[in-house]
């Protein structure tokens, strides 16, 4: 049985083929005009706008307002010719109606639901109800699903299994701290939530479950940015006896088919394959953006013989002189330039040298570096691939910040001239990470994380040297997955260990199970995430996932709606035997906890 108010069609339903039809439609008042006893209204669901045109007659007393939910029946006209809306899907129709039912009234809302919105995210936040109300917002979740459900088909396509596993559990260490939660039943005892599904997705291959898959919650208290969430969802996997170009596969080929069919884009497959090493020092990114050229150019042997007594030296010290072409760049101003050189000092450069080439014959060029190049126009020329236009820029400090310097610079000058064509997709797998690298406090410490196999089982020479099986997923200058060949072996894990000041006794207490399981008859295995919420904005064309989570928390990790982290009564602290060191209960707790939250 249908009650009468119920729906007969969505509000986007409706076209010139239904009219003389009896309808029903549901929804929401987007819009009235009064012209003088006949109300228009715009009546708005998920699917769409419908025009409504009620009379005195039908409204009677009735007083309808913005978001009021409605219930209208009526009969489907044709709109006269000069009436059309051909912006709209039922520009065609409009419902006349005979009967009007109020479902719901909706107090005035806090800002307006249309798809352009200008209000503060905070407001939109509060009222996240009314935010995801509007269309595109609806669109993102939609799409969202869409995406998720077809991984999940590709996968299980591949025959993988789903297998959930626990929230309530211990420390998997990816670099983030814990949120804890405490344990009623055990005093003074702590869950973690899961930072990754990765110990227990290793397990799981040494259950022989062989091809896994999850659509896993992760949660890792760290620094909160555009592309990072407190809790956040990863397409998470793993395989038996398989080397990277398996894992590798199995992702192109989920991915090339959710391309076509969720986003409508024929990606072309295999995506490219670059190591770390040749990254860094191509883009000076291991995430390059390799939709446009601009490469830095190594100088360093031009810059040992040069008379710039800056270059000369830092070569001398073991640095790196490297630069960047800008194409047609003679053309920027000084103050241009300038603000170019703002760019590489926020990333420790010291300066930012530039030349404006000319051929020797045409007198060398213009610049700083000018001067110094006497003579050898041309055969610099030749080293940048420039010609006379361009705009050559330089870097001499450490390898690290000239690569990271210039590579941010980079990125900087794609944006800014439009370097990066839209509606290109480039994959790419950086393979070959360093194992380690140091760490603050003089240690080593896992570049991906501890689980992940060394190039050579034998790990020989120094630790900052070797070469791991991590590999990483960029599209578009983003990070969107990571993954490796993991440790199978009992004996080089707790190498692994020891080498990151990881005690035999802290081995046994943080990751006795996992090491007891590798004595346990553990498969050669590998595996992979994805963020799925930058995945879903970037097939978006979003650059912050906030729009594409539906319940996203602010830069300070709180709920602004359900005003979550919230203090809690004295009591409930005393069953799970917990006391707060917070300056008082319902203090600003949340900020202060936000304040110091570094990793
Ligand atoms: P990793 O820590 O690199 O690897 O995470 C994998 C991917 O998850 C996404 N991601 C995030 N997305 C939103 N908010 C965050 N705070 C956030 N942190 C990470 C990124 C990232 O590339 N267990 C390993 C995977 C493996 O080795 O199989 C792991 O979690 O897109
Ligand atoms: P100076 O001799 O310090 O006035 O610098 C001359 C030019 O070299 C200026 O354009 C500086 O920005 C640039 N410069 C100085 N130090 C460096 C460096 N380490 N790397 C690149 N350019 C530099």
């Amino acid at each position: 049985m249908t009650a009468s108010w119920q729906r007969t069609h969505t509000a986007g339903a409706l076209r010139a083929a239904h009219v003389g039809q009896r309808v029903t439609l549901n929804g929401w008042v987007h819009a009235r005009r009064d012209h003088g006893g006949i109300y228009f209204v715009d009546l708005r669901d998920r699917y769409g706008i419908t025009q409504v045109v009620l009379s005195e007659e039908v409204t009677g007393e009735l007083r309808l307002g913005p978001e009021d939910v409605l219930s209208v029946s009526g009969q489907v006209v044709a709109r006269n010719e000069a009436n059309r809306n051909a912006e709209r899907a039922t520009g065609d129709i409009e419902l006349v109606a005979e009967s009007v039912e109020l479902l719901s009234s909706s107090k005035v809302p806090p800002f307006e639901i249309i798809d352009e919105l200008d209000t503060a995210i905070e407001t939109r936040l509060r009222h996240r109800y009314l935010d995801l109300r509007r269309m595109p917002m609806l669109a993102n979740l939609e799409h969202r699903s869409r995406l998720i459900t077809g991984l999940r088909n590709a996968f299980v396509g591949q025959g993988f299994t789903e297998v959930e596993t626990p929230i309530l559990t211990r420390s998997t260490p990816e670099g983030a701290r814990d949120y804890l939660v405490p344990s009623r039943v055990h005093p003074g005892e702590f869950y973690a939530l899961p930072q990754s599904p990765q110990l227990f997705k290793q397990i799981l291959m040494v259950s022989g479950v062989d091809k896994y898959f999850q659509v896993a919650r992760c949660f890792r208290d760290e620094d909160l940015r555009a592309d990072r969430q407190p809790e956040f969802t990863q397409l998470d996997m793993e395989m038996s006896f398989v080397e990277e170009e398996d894992v590798f596969a199995a992702w192109e080929k989920a991915l090339g088919e959710v391309f076509k069919d969720v986003v409508g884009v024929e990606l072309p497959l295999p995506f490219p394959r670059l190591s770390y090493a040749e990254a860094m020092e191509r883009y000076g990114s291991d995430k390059p953006d390799t939709r446009f050229a601009m490469e830095l150019i190594s100088m360093d042997e031009w810059a040992a013989g040069c008379d710039f007594k800056v270059f000369q030296s830092v070569v001398a010290g073991g640095g790196r002189v490297l630069g960047l072409l800008i194409k047609g760049g003679a053309e920027l101003s000084r103050k241009q330039v300038t603000a170019l050189e703002d760019v590489v000092k926020t990333y420790g450069a010291k300066g930012l040298a530039w030349w404006k080439p000319a051929s020797d014959a045409q007198g060398g060029g213009a610049g700083p570096l000018a001067r110094f190049v006497n003579g050898q126009a041309d055969h610099l020329m030749e080293i940048l691939d420039a010609e006379e236009g361009d705009l050559a820029v330089f870097v001499a400090d450490s390898q690290s910040v000239a690569r990271r310097a210039l590579g941010e610079l980079r990125v900087h000058l794609g944006r800014e001239r439009g370097l990066a064509k839209s509606g290109s997709w480039n994959f790419l797998w950086v393979t070959r990470f360093p194992m380690f690298e140091e760490s603050a406090e003089g240690g080593w410490t896992a570049l991906h994380h501890p689980f992940t196999a060394p190039e050579d089982w034998d790990m020989p020479g120094d630790p900052g040297s070797l070469a791991s099986r991590a590999y990483d997923l960029v599209l578009n200058g983003w990070e969107l997955g990571s993954g490796s060949i993991r440790i199978h072996r009992q004996d080089v894990q707790a190498r692994v260990f020891e080498l990151l000041g990881i005690g035999p006794q802290d081995q046994q207490a943080k990751f006795g199970f996992l090491l007891e399981a590798l004595e346990h008859g553990a498969p050669p295995h590998g595996g992979f995430a994805v963020g799925l919420d930058r995945l879903v904005a970037m097939t978006l064309g979003l650059d912050n996932i906030r729009d594409v989570v539906a319940f996203p928390k602010t830069a300070s990790a709180t709920d602004l709606m359900c005003q979550a982290p919230s203090p809690v009564p004295e009591k409930l602290l005393r069953e799970v035997h917990v006391a707060s060191l917070a300056p008082s209960a319902d203090g600003p707790a949340a900020e202060s906890a936000a304040a110091d939250g570094t990793p």
